[in-house]
């Protein structure tokens, strides 16, 4: 098994770019104990980062992972996101608080703000600052953030302290190529792709069957490797089946050659123009 690649984030801290993702977590009582199980399974099989918010089962997808994470809390970068209604001055280090409870741990190496709402940026960011004194998270970013929202985020005192902007980015959805990968890209800015899986719609797609089918692979793990080969990209996907963590992690052992990536294009163009970025 080769070692999942790291990236850098702006402030130097190495991140794996194969992470855990947790939506849909924490929402049936009964899957609690197996979800919990994936996640660790994960973790011993160096996927370290895990990727959470307070929305996710109402806060027990929280519970979870702070259960997954039990005894081993410092070998893993936490990720959490804040509602934008709860992105206020205050609200921000309240929801923050419950979130540290609900993972029972005292800090987040990294807080996003879920998606832009009412609440203007720079009163998150003084929020974001504020947590980051307390040491109650490490490091903060964004989510669901087009190239304007990162401009305006720029213009800001210490917006540039944003370390990631997490978005949907997989071989169907590859508008962010366009504008926003190489905004973040000439900012050394990594990105950070959601339901990079395509929520497994994706992965019943003929021609991206046919590739796998080639390479001796699954089309999981050809998407994974696609976006991974990047450098730079970090992917999260979710998979509660322990057989699909195993198999998303051997992702970093597969290779797409030449012809690979040439078929990938021809059944994924990457974008002819500007669009505004899609979010779930
Ligand atoms: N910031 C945002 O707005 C935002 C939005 C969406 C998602 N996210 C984050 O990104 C994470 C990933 O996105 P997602 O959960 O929407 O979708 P995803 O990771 O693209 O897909 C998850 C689905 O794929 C299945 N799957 C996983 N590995 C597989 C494999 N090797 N072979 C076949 N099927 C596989 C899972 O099944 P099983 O669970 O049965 O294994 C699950 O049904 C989320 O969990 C969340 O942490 C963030």
């Amino acid at each position: 098994m080769l070692p999942i690649p790291v990236v850098n984030l702006p402030d130097g801290t190495r991140v794996p770019t194969l992470g855990l993702g947790t939506w849909k977590m924490g929402e049936q009582r009964r899957r609690a104990g197996d979800e919990a199980a994936a996640l660790a399974h994960g973790l011993d099989l160096g996927m370290t980062l895990i990727d959470t918010a307070e929305m996710y089962g109402d806060g027990r997808a929280e519970e979870i992972v702070g259960q997954a994470i039990a005894g081993r809390r410092g070998n893993v970068f936490m990720v959490s996101k804040v509602y934008p209604h709860n992105a206020g001055r205050r609200s921000a280090i309240a929801a923050c608080e419950r979130s540290l409870k609900r993972l029972a741990t005292d800090r987040l190496d990294l807080y996003l703000l879920h998606w832009r709402g009412s609440i203007p940026l720079a009163e998150t960011v003084a929020a974001f600052e504020q947590l980051r004194a307390d040491g109650k998270i490490l490091r903060w970013g964004v989510s669901n953030f087009d190239v304007d929202d990162l401009a305006e985020l720029w213009t800001l005192p210490e917006g540039r302290r944003c370390a990631t902007n997490q978005v949907l980015y997989h071989p169907g959805k590859r508008g962010p190529e366009w504008a926003l990968l190489p905004w973040m890209r000439a900012r050394g800015m990594p990105v950070m792709a959601y339901s990079p899986l395509g929520q497994g719609a994706l992965l019943r797609q003929k021609p991206l069957a046919a590739i796998a089918s080639r390479l001796g692979a699954t089309p999981a793990q050809v998407v994974l490797a696609w976006l991974l080969r990047q450098g730079d990209v970090m992917a999260i996907p979710k998979a509660a089946d322990p057989a699909h963590v195993v198999a998303n992690r051997a992702a970093c052992d597969l290779e797409l050659d030449a012809s690979a990536l040439a078929a990938l294009d021809a059944a994924f163009p990457p974008p002819a123009g500007a669009t505004p970025l899609a979010m779930l």
